[in-house]
């Protein structure tokens, strides 16, 4: 873990330009930042997709059907998922798969405590190993739920072959449903990713911070600006650490040269159009049924099938 990290970090900083994975932001300080993210004003991403969330629950039950397993990546706090639950008919068992076991205990307790009778079955680790999962009668369909836009952070070609590693999980006959942020104002964007209270910057920092921790980096954060800006070409919010001084810096026995104003690129986060995200799951072999857009349209969600899909 420690050496990956670490690999990814030297590489990351010894390339032109610097940048540093995504992933990485997500330790105990990172998650409980998130979180903060999440209450803000300018943050609309998780209140309007939960908002929407709630009120198409009942077609969404209905696109689903009776006996599905639910299937999480990366499953967060828990919480859209129970909007979710609460709705479908006879669940046959739940599946939240993260690679932070604290993350994924705390959220397969939340669901427990909620649905006593549900099976529940943490998956720490990769959603590979979901592939092979035996098919019991009982269920219906595998059924994967991702949303938070989180697809928005992978690089096309990652994303591209996500969707596809999920259309093989789900086979022909199962479904994905898919939380996407949308395409909107530069100006509303901008400010969910630059918060007044600078909790967006203490985010974004803490990458920072984790590499002194985790790997004996001397970072000084002061050093460094917060920057987020929407890239039109590439649509995508691209947030950056940008030196404020020449100076170095230390990572376990590796020095690294930052120039004043050179920047390390820390995230994407890419922002869709309807076309844009049915065309990438169309070329992933997925066919959106149904999609719901709030009344602002400013985050989407869809109901993809397999394109070999044919309901018995
Ligand atoms: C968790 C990936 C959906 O890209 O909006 C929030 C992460 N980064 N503020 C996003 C994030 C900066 C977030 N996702």
């Amino acid at each position: 873990m420690r050496q990956e990290f670490l690999t990814d970090v030297i590489d990351g900083l010894s390339k032109k330009p610097k940048s540093l994975p995504s992933k990485y932001f997500y330790d105990e300080t990172g998650s409980q930042l998130f979180e903060r993210i999440c209450a803000l004003d300018e943050y609309y991403l998780t209140r309007v997709e939960l908002r929407l969330l709630a009120s198409i629950r009942h077609e969404l039950a209905v696109a689903i059907g009776p006996n599905a397993a639910i299937i999480e990546p990366g499953a967060g706090a828990g919480i859209k998922i129970q909007t979710l639950l609460e709705t479908l008919e006879s669940p046959s068992f739940y599946a939240p798969l993260d690679l932070s076991e604290d993350f994924l205990l705390r959220s397969a307790r939340a669901v427990r405590q909620r649905f006593p009778l549900l099976p529940i079955v943490p998956l720490i680790g990769d959603f590979t190993q979901a592939m092979h999962w035996p098919k019991p009668d009982d269920i219906n369909r595998r059924v994967v739920f991702f949303p938070g836009s989180t697809l928005g952070n992978f690089e096309s070609d990652d994303a591209m072959s996500f969707l596809k590693k999920m259309r093989e999980l789900i086979g022909s006959e199962g479904a994905l449903i898919l939380g996407v942020d949308m395409v909107k104002a530069i100006a509303m964007l901008e400010a969910a990713y630059d918060d007044r209270e600078g909790v967006t910057e203490t985010f974004n920092k803490n990458l920072l911070v984790r590499i002194n921790n985790e790997l004996g980096g001397n970072f000084d954060t002061d050093r460094f600006s917060h920057k987020a800006f929407f890239n039109e070409e590439a649509s995508r919010i691209e947030m950056h650490l940008e030196s404020r001084v020449d100076h170095e810096v230390k990572i376990d026995g590796h020095r690294f040269k930052l120039g004043k104003h050179e920047r390390i690129h820390t995230e994407n986060s890419h922002k869709f159009t309807l076309e844009s995200i049915h065309g990438l799951a169309r070329r992933a072999g997925l066919v959106c049924r149904k999609h719901w857009l709030d009344e602002q349209k400013l985050f989407s969600i869809h109901f993809f099938e397999s394109n070999e899909f044919h309901s018995r």
